[in-house]
């Protein structure tokens, strides 16, 4: 809705006047689509003070660190949802019914496997691959195989394409895990729900079938609710800009994994037990934090700090708490677990972190409750990936239904100007 305007002035020109649009929450967007009839643009690298896009799934407010999808707030959903009703909600709008939900439930079942040549695929890979890179290929080739739901044009297609890919990443992500044990796959088992799925098809072998631990299930299930979405990051926002070019829904959500692979997003929960195996023990904490602050040091504290949030990230608060909780339940006293909580105390009262704000992030905890629950440290940024899937689908999808048109952001340029070749080089 567009009731104000700005007027920005340059120099030596007349005023030019641009609608202030104000969503339903949030902060007030000059809306700068016509500035280039002027023959200017914007500068904003980092996306720092620009919006991308127009949206309904989900709103963040990075100073009071809240985060509400389609309006529920993260706590909420993560107390009193699970994992496939929260996809329910992002990829719909509203929570199901209880009717709706078993429908929606049954369809993720249905869709659980993959088409048993995609197993081929994997033996292209070296077994000490890392597991995000066989994710990038392997969901990539997804449009390979799934001819049948590709016309990105038929909300139908569009439909069974969002369905495939969250029922099938689990699979998929637990088929990375077992190819680099050099396990056998196991194959689903829709007798149990996602996130018991997963971690029978990640530690289970057909020579041995476990009970899952439900307290691990549910933790699973939290860490996939707490990483569903988080509105225009960079790899939702990657997604977004391949789908803008026509892209098939397998391909845009590869690109979203490859984005998300990168330490400053989804690879932080990896980085934050390297960087815990590199401090080694607690009498160096002072040394990496020392680092940290040092301009000149490269040297950050995984874990820490966030774009958005500037006070605290809700999804720690609930994932500090699911963390607490998994390891009373298995009982683990971690050395590494005693100097992570030491490395918290001591940046949260640093002044450094202070000043910039830092807070761990969802991250550093959700690292290490995956190493409590078995799951190697190669594999997180995996899990990440599988759970953000449904957020990435539902913003593709959104764009889809409505108006929208390519990505293609300008530049400054700060090049040579035209300049010819000599003619004679020697
Ligand atoms: N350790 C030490 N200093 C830091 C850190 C850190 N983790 N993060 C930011 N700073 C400093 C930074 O050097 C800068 O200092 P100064 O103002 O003196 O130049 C100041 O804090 C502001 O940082 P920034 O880099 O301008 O902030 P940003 O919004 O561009 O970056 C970030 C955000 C998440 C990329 C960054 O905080 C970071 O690299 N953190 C570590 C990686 C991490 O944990 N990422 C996971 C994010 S949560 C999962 C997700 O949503 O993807």
């Amino acid at each position: 809705m567009a009731d104000k305007k700005a007027q920005l002035i340059i120099e030596g020109n007349a005023p030019v006047e641009l609608p202030v649009l104000t969503g339903t929450v949030g902060p007030e967007v000059i809306d700068v689509r016509s500035l280039t009839a002027t023959g200017r643009f914007t500068f904003d690298p980092g996306f720092m003070s620009t919006a991308s896009c127009e949206s309904k799934i989900t709103y963040i407010d990075g100073d009071k660190g809240i985060l509400l999808h389609r309006g529920y707030p993260i706590e909420q959903l993560a107390e009193k949802s699970d994992y496939l009703e929260t996809c329910y909600l992002l990829l719909n709008g509203e929570l199901p019914s209880k009717e709706e939900k078993a429908q929606f439930v049954s369809t993720i079942k249905n869709h659980t496997m993959v088409h048993e040549q995609l197993k081929t695929f994997f033996n292209g890979f070296r077994r000490d691959a890392h597991p995000m890179a066989i994710m990038c290929g392997v969901v990539g080739a997804l449009s390979a195989f799934y001819h049948d739901s590709l016309d990105i044009k038929n909300p139908q297609h569009r439909e069974v394409s969002a369905m495939r890919l969250v029922a099938k990443m689990p699979t998929i992500a637990a088929m990375t895990y077992k190819y680099s044990m050099g396990q056998p796959m196991m194959y689903p088992r829709n007798d149990l729900n996602y996130a018991e799925n997963f971690l029978h098809m990640m530690f289970n072998t057909p020579c041995e079938i476990k009970p899952i631990s439900p307290v691990l299930a549910k933790a699973m299930d939290k860490i996939f609710i707490l990483h569903a979405d988080h509105e225009q990051n960079a790899s939702t926002s990657t997604v977004r800009l391949a789908g803008s070019s026509g892209a098939n829904p397998f391909a845009c959500i590869a690109a979203g994994i490859a984005a998300l692979w990168g330490p400053a997003h989804g690879g932080a929960n990896e980085a934050v037990l390297t960087m815990l195996d590199e401090i080694g023990s607690v009498e160096n904490i002072d040394k990496y934090v020392a680092k940290a602050k040092d301009k000149d040091d490269p040297f950050k504290l995984m874990g820490f700090g966030h774009r958005v949030y500037k006070n605290f990230d809700p999804r720690a608060k609930v994932m500090k708490q699911t963390c607490d909780e998994v390891l009373a339940e298995l009982g683990i006293n971690d050395p590494q677990l005693e100097l992570a909580m030491k490395l918290e105390e001591i940046a949260r009262n640093d002044p450094y972190f202070k000043e910039r704000n830092l807070y761990p992030n969802v991250d550093f905890y959700s690292g290490i409750i995956l190493k409590a629950i078995g799951i190697p440290t190669s594999m997180f940024t995996v899990i990440f990936a599988l759970a953000r899937t449904v957020g990435w689908i539902s913003h593709w999808k959104e764009m889809l239904s409505g108006p929208y048109k390519i990505g293609r952001p300008r530049q400054l340029y700060t090049g040579y100007e035209q300049r010819d070749l000599p003619d004679d080089r020697g």
